[in-house]
């Protein structure tokens, strides 16, 4: 397989509280930015053949240093501009790489610093048995409860069968491509994740395991956490 990554960093952050490091894709966890520790390890990955990532116009400074504390990835990284939601950020990557001819894209979260290369390889290996849109997620483990307006418990929701989802989240170039034009032009901007959006054009997502380390760092307390984890020379 050719591969393209598509690394999504044009996010404001604004869950994670605004910082002096700017948003929590450029905040320092084991010395350097978050997006750093992202980047190597799609730069560290053969298949990819092109990086795409998407930043955020007013970010291009704190890109480039995060990018010098990245391991180099010579002219197989593109930075483009992203848009007003992750859908349009994600969709400017996707159009970068069209005229690359490769044959899969992987869509990661920069604020996902943590993949593991093992999944990357089970999506490969999903790839080779045919699939066209493959989703690391891992089992729900906490028993889930529906909140009423008043913050009591409405209802506990069964967890059988329910996967929290997780990034790169990887697809044939050409169907995400089309779908995610597609779901632009019938005017949804609003898609958080590109699974959904595949969902949404009717091709079958088939699940990978992914793990519990790959975690999404969206609050102040997770970015505390991962650099706790990389300081006590954690994987
Ligand atoms: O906002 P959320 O937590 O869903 O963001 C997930 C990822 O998408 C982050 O890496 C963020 O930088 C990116 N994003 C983007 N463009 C946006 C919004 C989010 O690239 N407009």
């Amino acid at each position: 397989h050719s591969c393209g990554v598509v690394i999504v960093a044009a996010g404001r952050g604004e869950r994670a509280g605004s910082h002096a490091e700017g948003p929590k894709q450029y905040r320092r966890i084991g010395g350097r930015p978050v997006i750093s520790h992202t980047l190597d390890l799609f730069v560290n990955w053969q298949p990819a053949r092109r990086i795409v990532v998407v930043i955020h116009p007013d970010d291009a400074a704190l890109f480039e240093m995060a990018r010098e504390n990245a391991l180099p990835a010579g002219d197989r990284l593109t930075v483009v501009h992203g848009g007003t939601t992750r859908q349009q950020s994600v969709l400017a990557g996707l159009e970068v790489l069209e005229k690359d001819e490769i044959s899969h894209v992987l869509i990661q979260d920069a604020v996902r610093p943590f993949v593991e290369p093992a999944i990357l390889e089970r999506t490969l290996a999903a790839f080779s048995h045919g699939a066209r849109a493959v989703l690391p997620a891992v089992a729900v483990a906490d028993t889930l409860k529906r909140a009423d307006a008043n913050g009591n418990v409405a209802e506990t929701v069964s967890r059988s069968g329910l996967f929290a989802a997780q990034t790169p989240q990887s697809f044939h170039f050409a169907t995400i491509l089309e779908a995610h034009r597609r779901a632009a032009a019938s005017g949804r901007t609003d898609f958080t994740d590109d699974a959904s959006i595949a969902e949404w054009a009717g091709v079958r997502v088939h699940l990978v395991e992914g793990s519990a380390g790959n975690v999404k760092l969206t609050l102040q307390k997770d970015i505390a956490m991962a650099d706790q984890r990389l300081s006590h020379g954690l994987p």
